[in-house]
């Protein structure tokens, strides 16, 4: 009871007040008797969203109260997908917390809703598309958009993929070598999967948190190092990292060459983690300052031989990280985003002499290639090296997309 109570209390700080699913969580989720059941009702509930919403439509005539439905969610997902809780204990916790939020009214409703709830009975929509929408917990504005994109099929196998949940880790190479870090590794009787980055995927322990506090490792995607490598940095070289907090990119191409890198983000209080990060990793060559990227710096021009664009996205490729992505996510605001990320590429492209990559962790084209194939239709002075969209495989990928950019002889 007390765990469906704390779960249901934060879902309500989420869902009404718009607050944050991890400060929230981490602000109560100590009181708690079973902590990791409260996590995962609580990130299970905002992952199903899409789905939950559909259930509900099923087992009410009409829709009720914010509150009750949200309790409903949470009951349905904890029917659904927590065997370590009782069929009865799920329904009788949910009632007795509907009467004290003041829905005494609407216990029975709760009551039978709840004790009638069996989801392998609701039929999924005929139409192929929505069906995938409910399955997957996915919004239909966006299944709608990967199937225009990507085709029906291969949009169901990548939102079908299970969450992967190894970590991802790399060697601080000022400090140790990928295999020197394998040697420690064994030595621990850590099993490890190497990745194509040159990273190790593992499963999390203190041991490994140990490492990264010592900043011999640090936790990185496979797809941020593979941005990073794309920049190909040689000794010597003055790099531009345009949307550089929490400065991961940065950092790992100051350990793959002896080079300049002037790491900018536009919040004061993201410029701050770049330099904890530093610090920690020991990291040398980098200068990090305040710049808005939207905006043309003239300072900047041609300063830079390569520039990386690691620009602000929707985020849609990590998912299995951001389980309350989908709640705000919208096409109007990748079109926003959009917008400021051609801002942010055109203004990069007057710093650099050679290379610049254009990165994000998203899926849709909107943030990806139409955004490069605008900038090298109207700059004729540039063009596409690769490109490349990464899709999430369940194996440890996210959704991910890198294009290199080169100065054309024009
Ligand atoms: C995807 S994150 C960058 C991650 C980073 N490259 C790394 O590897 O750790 C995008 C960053 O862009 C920053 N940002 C947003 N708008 C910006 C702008 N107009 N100019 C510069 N940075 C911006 C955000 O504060 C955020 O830190």
């Amino acid at each position: 009871m007390n765990d469906l109570l704390m779960a249901f209390e934060v879902l309500i700080a989420i869902y009404k007040d718009g607050a944050y699913s991890n400060l929230e969580l981490n602000k109560r989720v100590n009181g708690a008797s079973n902590q990791a059941i409260v996590t995962r009702l609580v990130y299970g509930v905002l992952q199903k969203d899409v789905q939950l919403e559909y259930y509900l439509a099923k087992v009410a005539n009409k829709r009720p109260p914010k509150t009750v439905a949200i309790l409903l969610k949470l009951g349905m997902y904890a029917l659904t997908y927590i065997n370590s809780i009782p069929r009865y204990a799920v329904v009788d916790s949910l009632v007795t917390i509907c009467e004290k939020y003041g829905k005494r009214q609407l216990k029975g409703f709760v009551n039978s809703a709840l004790k009638n709830f069996d989801a392998s009975s609701i039929v999924l929509p005929k139409d192929k598309i929505e069906a995938l929408s409910v399955e997957t917990s996915v919004p239909l504005w966006l299944v709608k958009a990967y199937s225009k994109q990507y085709g029906f099929e291969v949009t169901k196998e990548f939102l079908s993929v299970d969450t992967f949940t190894k970590e991802h880790i790399r060697p601080n190479l000022k400090r140790l070598t990928v295999e020197q870090l394998k040697y420690m590794l064994k030595t621990q009787n850590i099993q490890y999967i190497q990745s194509d980055a040159d990273g190790l995927f593992i499963d999390n322990n203190s041991y490994i948190k140990s490492l990264n506090e010592k900043g011999l490792i640090t936790y990185q995607s496979m797809t941020s190092m593979l941005a990073a490598q794309a920049m190909e940095v040689k000794e010597g070289e003055s790099i531009l990292d345009m949307c550089s907090a929490p400065g991961g990119k940065a950092v790992y191409m100051s350990e793959l060459a002896e080079v300049f890198i002037t790491a900018c983000d536009i919040h004061e209080h993201r410029l701050q983690l770049i330099r904890d990060y530093i610090n920690r990793m020991g990291a040398t060559g980098i200068t990090v300052e305040y710049n808005d990227g939207s905006v043309f710096n003239s300072g900047f021009v041609d300063k830079f031989d390569k520039t990386l664009c690691d620009v602000p996205c929707s985020g849609l490729g990590v998912v299995g990280k951001k389980a309350d992505i989908y709640l705000t996510a919208s096409m109007d605001k990748c079109h926003q985003l959009a917008a400021l990320q051609y801002e942010i590429l055109c203004n990069a492209s007057k710093y650099t002499k050679k290379r610049i990559v254009y990165s994000t962790c998203t899926t849709l084209r909107e943030e990806n290639y139409n955004i490069v194939g605008r900038f090298v239709k109207e700059n004729k002075n540039w063009k596409v090296v690769t490109l490349q969209q990464y899709l999430p495989d369940g194996k440890g990928r996210d959704g991910f997309f890198i294009a290199v950019l080169e100065r054309t002889s024009l």
